[in-house]
C-alpha cells in the first residue's frame, strides 16, 4: 500500500535476498522506520518482540528467517535449528507453522549447497502468494459491503474491526481491511469503527494509521464501545482477522474479539472473519485446543505513546504492587461467525463450509 505516495510492502528483500527490510511496527504511528534483518536471530527477535506481527506477516517473516539461516548454515542441523528457533517465537498464529512446513518441504530434499538460493526463492514466493491471497479476500468480501451499501441507498457502510488485520499484519492488503480497501477503490462509501485494542493498541496505533494514510473515514473507539454502538444501529457489519481458524470454523483472534462476536450476535449484526487459507489449522476441530499466547503484564499495567514533551515513552497506569494477567487472544466459536471470507470466496464457519471451498484439505 502507499505511504506518502510510495508503494510499500511490510517486508522485502535487499542485497539480493541476503537480508530483508521490515517496517518497524513498534514505532508506528509516530515514526515510519524500516530496519534490516540479516540473520536468523534478527528474524526470530522481530517476530518475538513484535517489530512485525499479524499472522500472515509472522509467517512471511519466518520464511525469510529460514532463508537467512540457510545463508549461514545450510546443513540439516542448521535447517532443524532454524525451524526450532522460529517455531518458538509466538504460539497462536498457525501461519508460522505453515510457513516453516513449506520451507522444510522445499529445502529438505535439496543438497545443502543449493538450499540458500532455494530458500530465498521460496520465501519470496510465500510473500508474493500472501499479497495475491489477500487481494482475493478483498474481491470476495467486496460484495458484502456493496450489498449493505445498496440497502442503505449509498450511505456509508459502518464497519467495525478489532486489532490490526490490515496490510501491516500481512505482506500487503490485509485480511479484514482488504474488502474495505477494495470498497474504497470501487466507490462504495465506508466508515470504519476502529477498536483501540488494549493492551498493545494495534487498532489505535496501526489500523487508525492505515485508515488515515488511505483517506478511509474512520473513528477510534475504546474496546468496550462496540456493544453500545451495535445496540444503536451504528454498526452494519463486523469484520476481523484471525490467527488460527479450526477445520470446524472456530476462530482465535486478538483478545476481545469474542466479546464483539457476542454483542454482534445479540444485536443481529453480521460478524465476518477474513482469513487466508494458511491461517486454517486443518489438524484442529475444537477452538479450545488452540494455544493462547500469554504475554507480559507490563503491557497491561503500562501504556506506550508520545509524551507531551514529544518523546516516545511508557507510562504506568496501575499501582506498583498490582500484577496483571495478559492473555493475548481469545476464541470465537463458529456459531457466532456469520461467514468466513477467504481467497476462494465466502463460506459458512463450519466443517462443511470450509470443506466446500477447500475440498483438497478437508478431512473425511
Ligand atoms: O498480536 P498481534 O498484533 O500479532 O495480533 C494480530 C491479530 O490478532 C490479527 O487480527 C490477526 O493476526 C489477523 S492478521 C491479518
Amino acid at each position: 500500500m502507499l505511504v506518502d505516495g510510495v508503494p510499500y510492502r511490510t517486508i522485502w528483500p535487499i542485497e539480493d535476498g541476503r537480508a530483508v527490510r521490515i517496517i518497524e511496527q513498534r514505532r508506528l504511528p509516530h515514526e515510519f522506520v524500516a530496519v534490516d534483518l540479516g540473520s536468523l536471530e534478527d528474524a526470530a527477535a522481530a517476530i518475538r518482540d513484535m517489530a512485525v506481527r499479524g499472522a500472515p506477516l509472522i509467517g512471511a517473516t519466518a520464511a525469510w528467517g529460514v532463508a537467512l539461516a540457510m545463508a549461514a548454515d545450510p546443513s540439516d542441523a542448521g535447517l532443524g535449528a532454524a525451524r526450532a528457533t522460529l517455531a518458538a517465537t509466538r504460539p497462536t498464529a498457525v501461519n508460522l507453522r505453515w510457513a516453516l512446513d513449506a520451507m522444510q518441504a522445499a529445502l529438505a530434499p535439496l543438497p545443502p549447497d543449493r538450499r540458500a538460493a532455494a530458500a530465498r526463492a521460496r520465501a519470496a514466493a510465500i510473500a508474493d502468494e500472501d499479497v495475491a491471497i489477500n487481494r482475493g479476500i478483498g474481491d470476495a468480501g467486496l460484495p458484502i459491503l456493496a450489498e449493505i451499501s445498496r440497502r442503505k441507498g449509498g450511505a456509508p457502510v459502518n464497519v467495525l474491526t478489532h486489532c490490526n488485520a490490515g496490510w501491516l499484519a500481512t505482506v500487503d492488503w490485509g485480511t479484514a481491511t482488504a474488502p474495505i480497501y477494495r470498497a474504497v477503490e470501487e466507490g462504495v462509501a465506508v466508515h470504519v469503527w476502529v477498536d483501540e485494542t488494549r493492551p498493545r493498541n494495534q487498532g489505535a496505533a496501526l489500523t487508525a494509521w492505515e485508515m488515515a494514510s488511505h483517506g478511509v473515514p474512520h473513528r477510534l473507539i475504546v474496546d468496550n464501545a462496540g456493544g453500545h454502538l451495535m445496540q444503536r444501529g451504528e454498526v452494519d457489519v463486523v469484520i476481523v482477522g484471525t490467527d488460527r481458524t479450526t477445520a470446524r470454523g472456530d476462530v482465535a483472534n486478538k483478545i476481545g474479539t469474542y466479546l464483539k462476536a457476542l454483542a454482534a450476535h445479540d444485536n443481529g449484526v453480521p460478524f465476518y472473519v477474513a482469513l487466508p487459507s494458511p491461517t486454517i489449522d486443518w489438524t484442529l476441530g475444537d477452538g479450545m485446543a488452540i494455544p493462547i499466547e500469554e504475554r507480559g503484564g507490563d503491557e497491561v499495567t503500562q501504556v506506550w505513546g508520545r509524551a507531551s514533551g514529544g518523546g516516545l515513552d511508557r507510562v504506568r497506569i496501575a499501582p506498583e504492587q498490582t500484577q496483571a494477567a495478559n492473555p493475548a487472544f481469545d476464541v470465537t466459536p463458529a456459531r457466532l461467525v456469520t461467514g468466513l471470507i477467504t481467497e476462494r470466496g465466502v463460506c459458512a464457519a463450519s466443517a462443511e463450509g470450509l470443506a466446500g471451498l477447500f475440498p483438497e484439505r478437508a478431512v473425511a
